[in-house]
């Protein structure tokens, strides 16, 4: 085991690291409006990541970008759609405008009955890897949430340089896949479905992770840590052990994308937050950014945080991991739209980071996403977005980020692109040097 150094305890997300989250202006992102057209018109989208290459970098077959999303019919009630989610693909040439690929993993041939959020490789060979969370089991006749780390294998892209791309042939990926279970909870690192005594199961969202330091490969996944009842975690509180969100991780000791063994979790939150979702690294000049979206209900009593993206920032891959911004609130809706987007991606361009998340419910106040359900069906459907947010650019060094600014809805912009100057200051300087010249 010698790419993961001996520890004693997993790093820890503290309660009084939280009591910090605040909405200050370096961490909210503006009031979002509905786009003039949404991703696919004819489907509900929302959780979203990009195909990327084995040291992470987002792969541009034939010069498309492709985008992977949970989807779910433009006409069922939004809440319902977790039930039903199914991964469809999209590409782009300018990142900005995204053609309809088709169904990514076939739920006819997937394990689980249906499939939520996962991450894309595409490996050196050319060979495509899907992860996928498989949920529950393939025609099952009650949903269940049974949760496992699954993955199809051995498909292709190809790109036909005739074709238009809004006929939606110009890219394709193509089977045969063969589909496999990745890993189950084992019910020591990472708590099984039976164990569980929280609000919400978790064991789910691999993503694909090179550790350039290294070398070595892995996956990361959201999960959680086994508390028994009657253990002495959060001083015995049992009301404060039901919540134990962790950062899993799995290592492949022969770099193979399907063969893994777990490794003891990168961080956890026990006592602190019940779900660390769609957990992901952004590694720069030797710092290791680990990111994860959460919300406002998953906080353990006594703690208060919104939907928002967290990060932790540490200079190895094992940590220790500090909170970025004192609290690890990195960005957040604003306070009169709380619920406008969640499920954020970062990814690095240039000297920022770029944050893609979905367009969730706007012109919605309230202070729980409950009470949507309180509202007649069609405005629970005229204020679900289901489709790509803007994207958010942030600025970061050392333990901290801030808003910089955002690009248009869905415009994810590859290494190459130049962005345009994202404050008053970079665009004319600092205000009082302006005000000077008056
Ligand atoms: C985040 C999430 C993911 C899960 C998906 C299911 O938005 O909870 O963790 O894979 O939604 O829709």
């Amino acid at each position: 085991m010698h790419e993961q150094p001996p520890r004693l305890e997993t790093p820890a997300w503290t309660r009084a690291q939280t009591a910090g989250i605040a909405r200050t202006d370096d961490a909210v992102a503006p009031v979002i409006y509905p786009p003039s057209t949404k991703t696919d018109p004819d489907y509900h989208v929302w959780d979203t990541w990009l195909l990327r290459e084995r040291d992470g970098s987002v792969a541009t077959p034939g010069g498309y970008r492709v985008i992977f999303c949970l989807s779910a019919p433009a006409e069922l009630l939004p809440g319902k759609r977790h039930d039903v989610a199914t991964i469809r693909y999209f590409y782009s040439d300018d990142g900005e405008t995204w053609h309809r690929g088709g169904v990514a993993v076939e739920p006819d041939e997937a394990f689980g009955s249906r499939q939520w959020a996962g991450s894309a490789l595409l490996d050196d060979d050319g060979t495509l890897y899907l992860y996928y969370t498989a949920a529950g089991f393939a025609g099952e006749e009650e949903l269940t949430y049974t949760q496992r780390l699954a993955c199809a294998s051995g498909g292709t892209v190809s790109v036909d340089g005739d074709a238009r791309q809004e006929s939606g042939d110009a890219l394709s990926l193509d089977g045969p896949w063969e589909h496999e279970i990745l890993l189950e909870p084992d019910g020591a690192r990472y708590e099984t479905e039976t164990q569980s005594r929280g609000m919400t199961y978790t064991f789910r969202d691999p993503w694909f992770f090179e550790d350039p330091e290294s070398g070595e490969t892995y996956l990361l996944f959201e999960a959680n840590t086994p508390v028994p009842e009657g253990s002495d975690r959060c001083g015995g509180d049992p009301a404060q052990q039901e919540f134990n969100g962790s950062v899993g991780i799995a290592h492949s000791p022969t770099g193979d994308p399907t063969d893994w063994e777990f490794r003891d979790p990168l961080l956890d939150a026990v006592g602190v937050n019940q779900e660390l979702e769609r957990p992901h690294l952004v590694v720069d000049d030797g710092s290791y950014y680990l990111f994860i979206s959460s919300h406002v209900h998953t906080f353990a009593p006594g703690l208060a945080g919104y939907d928002a993206l967290y990060g932790f920032v540490a200079d190895g891959l094992f940590g220790e991991y500090e909170p970025l911004n004192g609290s690890g609130l990195v960005l957040t809706n604003p306070a009169n739209a709380p619920f406008q987007s969640y499920s954020w991606l970062v990814y690095p361009h240039r000297d920022e980071l770029l944050v893609t998340s979905f367009f969730n419910y706007y012109d919605f106040d309230r202070p729980s996403l409950d009470d949507i359900a309180l509202l007649p069906d069609d405005e629970q459907l005229r204020r679900f977005g289901g489709t790509l947010a803007p994207t958010v650019r942030l600025g970061y060094g050392g333990e901290e980020t801030w808003v910089k600014g955002t690009l248009s809805h869905g415009h994810l912009p590859v290494t190459d692109e130049e962005l345009p100057p994202a404050s008053f200051e970079e665009r004319y300087g600092s205000r009082e040097e302006v005000e000077g010249e008056y």
